[in-house]
């Protein structure tokens, strides 16, 4: 099902409403930015904010949350534990300063960042955990293939309900979102944009022409019409705005089409296999 509004939630596996676009504040690093993109972005209507531990800035976040004054039950707020805190007890105690960071007492959907092999299954226990304790109402996990998400249901008590990846048209992962909607997994899309990559692309540049809208509006318009969950990211006002404006026309079936062939598995960020091997990102 394709969002009418920005107001539109999606249900997830467990329960939980989330909603369908999202906001993206990875390289805010200081507080005037984050005071004025959160303002713009709230006004905008988006209520989903989406951080990490390893974006330092979930201190900036919630200065700015509470600065604003706006209600912490109408916000969606998705942080991600970091590579270096995995395990069982690092990631609890991890969670903890999130929470403080914050300024809130839970989260509405906490994220495992990376897969990492030494840490695999203990990371994913106690996110579990932390969702018992009402500490995080969601639990999912980002940058997960095919094979993470197979080997994590051999030991897990319950499944991530989002994996968020890498997806622009020149990284369809189509395989990977099939996947994710037959498990009743909501994809959600980091760098929906290709960090600027897909934004000079000429064939998409037609259809926006036709459209009379914006290439970064097309793209977004794809994605949701893929039932994936775009988060973009800007610091500037007036696009923080066309990134929402994305609700007032649809993509023709053969439009979607030319989009998908686009695809050329070109990653802007890490390859989830090295940084799994590995245990951090390069
Ligand atoms: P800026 O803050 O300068 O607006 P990503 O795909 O990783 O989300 O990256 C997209 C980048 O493109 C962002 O860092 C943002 O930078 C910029 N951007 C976001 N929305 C638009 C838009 N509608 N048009 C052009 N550039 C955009």
């Amino acid at each position: 099902m394709t969002l009418n509004q920005l107001s539109d939630t999606i249900k997830l596996a467990d329960g939980n409403q989330m909603p369908g676009l999202g906001f993206g504040t990875y390289l805010i690093s200081d507080q005037e930015t984050m005071d004025h993109t959160i303002q713009a972005a709230w006004d905008q209507g988006y209520r989903l904010i989406d951080t990490a531990m390893l974006y330092r800035n979930e201190d900036l976040l919630g200065t700015s949350l509470q600065k604003l004054g706006l209600p912490r039950e109408a916000l969606f707020l998705t942080s991600k534990v970091a590579e270096i805190v995995q395990g069982y007890d690092q990631t609890l105690k991890a969670v903890e300063g999130s929470l403080k960071r914050l300024q809130t007492n839970y989260l509405d959907l906490l994220l495992i960042h990376w897969p990492v092999r030494e840490h695999f299954f203990e990371t994913w226990k106690a996110l579990e955990q932390l969702k018992a304790d009402g500490k995080v109402r969601s639990i999912g996990v980002s940058n997960y293939t095919i094979a993470h998400l197979e080997l994590l249901a051999t030991q897990a008590k319950e499944m991530p309900v989002v994996n968020q990846v890498e997806y622009h048209p020149y990284l369809n992962q189509q395989a990977l979102v099939d996947y994710d909607r037959e498990k009743d997994i909501v994809t959600e899309a980091w760098s929906p944009l290709g960090r600027r990559a897909v934004l000079d692309d000429p064939m998409i540049a037609k259809m926006a022409h036709h459209h009379q809208k914006t290439v970064a509006q097309i793209i977004l318009r794809w994605e949701l019409q893929h039932g994936v969950v775009p988060i973009p990211k800007s610091t500037h006002a007036e696009r923080i705005q066309e990134n929402t404006d994305v609700f007032d026309f649809e993509l023709a079936e053969d439009e979607m089409g030319m989009i998908d062939l686009l695809n050329k598995n070109q990653r802007t960020g890490n390859e989830p296999e090295i940084v799994y091997e590995t245990g951090k990102q390069y």
